[in-house]
């Protein structure tokens, strides 16, 4: 088929496509290329569209007679964009002597979510084993300790086993948090289609947590908007988890000044969510979080203070789990704070 004919088919592909003689000029460029690099043109050398060696090696493998090459390489300019790039041989035959006719095309498909994704996994299983292998070195050490010089020290073993049971607390909470975010984000895209009152989900996180806010003699308010509708379809137990993460950090981080509220309120047109929506908002007058931290707060085990968090017996995934049930919702989070005021955490749910 003439190159002709094949155009528009070319210019209907996502890739970028272009092909090149044995000398390797561009005769040939479909729509998505000549969007996605300036500096390709037809007629000039492909050296100009990619400067990359791996690259050129394998268009020159191709045009020196190989059928067909694959590499994958990654472009920091304009911005980090990864490409996996496939180059066939055209026209000459491979084992013939033509390769004065030959030909490459070459199709380069933007794969940068996929190496993103990859990034964010590893790194994903190296934060979960040191955050893991903490308490477990921590327990070994005791371990050891109680095996040999604490042996005969009773006072000494209370204290160890007591700091031995925080650890495993620790490991034990960090598994169920893994837990609850890997099934959270596996039905991120199933509605739910339960009718719940949000009323008895925030009665409930309060009866949970005030043990806690009475041993740090913290006061919780809740205020409830007049004639608020506060019933929607919803999946309780996740809402519950909500509510108890954001209630259990005001207490944690922001319960300073001795008091906590809740306040719960209807509203309209709240940015990014459709129609009628119902707020909660927990509200502290906590140390209150720093601007540069707010934009991060929700990703995988990032803490304004790491130690902190430990001492608390955190885990740094409960904000990320909040964000993807949320997200189920298709409700928004918003988190607003002033250093030395404190800080509040809204959800917004569309009823
Ligand atoms: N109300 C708050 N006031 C101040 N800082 C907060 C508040 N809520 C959350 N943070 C900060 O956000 C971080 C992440 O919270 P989270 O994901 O719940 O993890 P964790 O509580 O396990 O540390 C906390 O470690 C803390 O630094
Ligand atoms: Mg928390």
């Amino acid at each position: 088929m003439s190159l002709k004919l094949l155009t528009p088919v070319l210019d209907g592909l996502i890739a970028a496509v272009s092909i090149v003689d044995n000398k390797r000029k561009i005769i040939f460029a479909n729509n998505a290329a000549l969007q996605q690099f300036d500096a390709l043109l037809v007629g000039v050398d492909f050296v100009q569209t990619i400067q990359d060696p791996a690259c050129l090696k394998a268009i020159d493998k191709v045009l020196a007679g190989r059928k067909n090459s694959q590499v994958e390489i990654t472009l920091q300019t304009p911005i980090r964009t990864t490409y996996h790039i496939n180059i066939s041989r055209l026209g000459a035959k491979e084992g013939t002597d033509e390769t004065q006719n030959a030909r490459a095309i070459i199709s380069l498909e933007n794969i940068s979510h996929i190496a993103e994704a990859e990034l964010m996994r590893s790194e994903f299983v190296a934060n979960v084993s040191h955050e893991l292998r903490s308490p477990l070195t921590a327990l070994n050490g005791f371990i050891e300790t109680l095996k040999g010089p604490a042996k005969n020290d009773k006072k000494a073993q209370e204290r160890f086993l007591d700091i031995m049971e925080n650890e495993a607390g620790r490991m034990n909470r960090l598994v169920d948090d893994l837990l609850s975010l890997s099934k959270v984000e596996a039905n991120e895209h199933v509605r739910p289609e339960n009718s719940v009152d949000l009323i008895d989900t925030i009665g409930q996180a309060i009866e949970i947590l005030t043990p806690i806010a009475r041993q740090e003699k913290i006061s919780i308010d809740l205020e409830i908007a007049d004639d608020i509708r506060t019933t929607l379809l919803a999946d309780g137990d996740q809402l519950l988890q909500v509510f108890l993460n954001l209630l259990e950090n005001a207490l944690k981080y922001g319960g300073a000044n001795g008091h906590v509220s809740i306040q719960m309120f209807n509203s309209k047109r709240v940015l990014g969510v459709r129609g009628k929506t119902i707020g909660i908002v927990f509200k502290d007058e906590g140390a209150g979080i720093a601007p540069e931290h707010l934009a991060r707060l929700t990703e995988r085990f990032y803490r304004v203070d790491t130690g902190r968090s430990r001492e608390k017996g955190g885990t740094g995934l409960g904000l990320a789990i909040v964000k993807h049930i949320i997200a189920r919702h298709r409700g928004r989070l918003l988190i607003t704070s002033t250093l030395g005021r404190g800080s509040n955490f809204s959800v917004l749910l569309p009823l």
